[in-house]
């Protein structure tokens, strides 16, 4: 099938790339023409496993190509997918105007007897897919086409990939969700989404309402669940219970699951936050207080903060002149992206108190250089980040990270201190390596003399 994805950011280009990988004929378009000049020369604009891969075998073979021009990109595609963001409005709900904006562009550019499939991917609210019908007829009847209703259909059918595994993700879906009344539409996606669902996952339609709203509550459940986790590491702390048994202890509970129970130092990326802010905006405009997550973003705000009172306190209160290392940047393992890191916030509180931070991120300190510059350095590796360090922070759980050598910490950091936001290490090795060390819902360990 001939397809185009209008958008081609993190979603955007992992779908069309994925789409192509299963012999259709993908054109992405973009406006920023620097990315698309990138993409048409070979070099991937964003770090994802396994995604340059198949993106170059595509390219190559020429069944994904990149345009900025709508009209080229459209011209004789059967589905037209929009992966446009959909970030925070003012007042948090999900801002549509890149969405709305190609709607509009589209009723320009339709023509009759060349019926499209409008396919949104964006993350949008209950609704949206009815504006963008409206924006598209509104277009088409200014031009006085006859029967506009019959060029197009507008389709639900929100992504669920997850940044660091999104390729796995989109070639083996657990689910397609597919919002849409129209049976002409419904079977091009039945046909577009085969490959994908050979193990049996299954394709769930259903109205376009429904598949808009079972995003956010997708998202937003996770959400809850992670901080929901959080609040108990609190509790832990507090007690004197340890997070990681009751974690196991609870997990091992088939109705709740072992996922997305590890306590941190809170959500971050480009949905979390945003769908769950969209969600509780989206409950407002229609008289609903959504009570739990309103707790859940706060939850999350509370504990992005929740390591800098135990540096100050380990300090006297006092961080003037002392050299943080910074293990960590982007807001999960496995991708570069920054938006909404918990480590954003650790670098603004502690230099706020005269930290001086050296950090070290796999994949994500291009971003962060290009975001606040020179207010922290950077490291070449891990271990050049804490030479010389008075402490040891962790914001993100890297797997190279995990299996760290005691003695190498202890005779590179100027004092044997970690404070460790995604419990990285083990207890028990910890307490053999006699560090003082700092994570979450555990114990604190303190060192002995031997
Ligand atoms: N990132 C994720 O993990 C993820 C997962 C599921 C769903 N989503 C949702 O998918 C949507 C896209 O997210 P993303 O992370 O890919 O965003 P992104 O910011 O990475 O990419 C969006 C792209 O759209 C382009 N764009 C903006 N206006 C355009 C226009 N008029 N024409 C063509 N291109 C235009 C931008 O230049 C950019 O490259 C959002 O609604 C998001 O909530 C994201």
């Amino acid at each position: 099938m001939k397809i185009a994805v209008v958008g081609t950011g993190y979603v955007g280009l992992v779908s069309g790339t994925c789409f192509a990988e299963s012999g259709n004929e993908v054109t992405c378009v973009d406006i920023d023409e620097k990315k698309v000049e990138k993409l048409r020369a070979g070099k991937i604009t964003i770090y994802e496993p396994g995604l340059e891969k198949i993106f170059i075998r595509n390219l190559s073979e020429g069944r994904l190509t990149f345009t900025t021009s709508l009209e080229e990109g459209i011209k004789e595609a059967r589905l037209v997918f929009l992966a446009l963001p959909t970030p925070p409005d003012e007042d948090g709900s999900a801002d549509l105007k890149y969405v709305l904006s190609v709607a509009g562009d589209l009723g320009r550019l339709l023509n009759e007897g060349d019926y499209k499939v409008i396919v949104d991917k964006s993350t949008v609210p209950v609704g949206t897919g009815e504006l963008v019908a409206a924006a598209i007829l509104n277009v088409l009847k200014e031009r006085g086409i006859s029967d506009p209703e019959s060029l197009f259909d507008v389709v639900s059918n929100p992504e669920f990939l997850r940044e660091g595994v999104a390729v796995d993700d989109f070639m083996k879906p657990d689910r397609v969700v597919i919002g849409t009344a129209s049976e002409k539409a419904r079977n091009i996606m039945n046909r577009l989404y085969a490959p994908f669902v050979r193990q049996g996952n299954p394709i769930i339609f259903m109205d376009l309402r429904s598949a808009e709203l079972t995003k956010y509550a997708a998202n937003s459940l996770l959400a809850t669940k992670i901080s929901f986790m959080n609040e108990i590491a609190q509790m832990c702390e507090k007690l004197g219970a340890d997070v990681d048994m009751v974690r196991k202890g609870v997990g091992a509970d088939d109705r709740i699951g072992k996922r997305f129970l590890f306590p941190g130092i809170g959500y971050g990326g480009s949905c979390f936050p945003k769908d769950v802010q969209a969600l509780v905006k989206s409950a407002s405009l229609v008289d609903y207080d959504f009570k739990i997550l309103n707790a859940v973003m706060e939850v999350n705000d509370r504990q992005k903060s929740h390591l800098t009172p135990k540096v100050l306190a380990y300090f006297g209160n006092d961080l003037k002149g002392k050299k943080i290392a910074l293990w960590g940047l982007a807001f999960k393992p496995n991708t570069d992206d920054i938006r909404e890191a918990p480590a954003l916030v650790l670098i603004d509180e502690l230099t706020k108190h005269g930290a001086e931070i050296t950090a070290y991120d796999p994949e994500a300190m291009e971003n962060v250089k290009a975001q606040i510059g020179d207010k922290i350095k950077y490291a070449e590796n891990q271990y050049d980040a804490i030479e010389g360090a008075d402490a040891l922070v962790i914001a993100t759980e890297w797997n190279e990270f995990r299996m760290v050598d005691c003695e190498k910490l202890r005779a590179l950091l100027k004092s044997p201190v970690i404070f460790d936001g995604r419990n990285l290490f083990d207890l028990n090795y910890m307490r053999d390596c006699n560090f003082y060390y700092v994570s979450i819902g555990r114990e604190t360990l303190v060192p002995v003399n031997k």
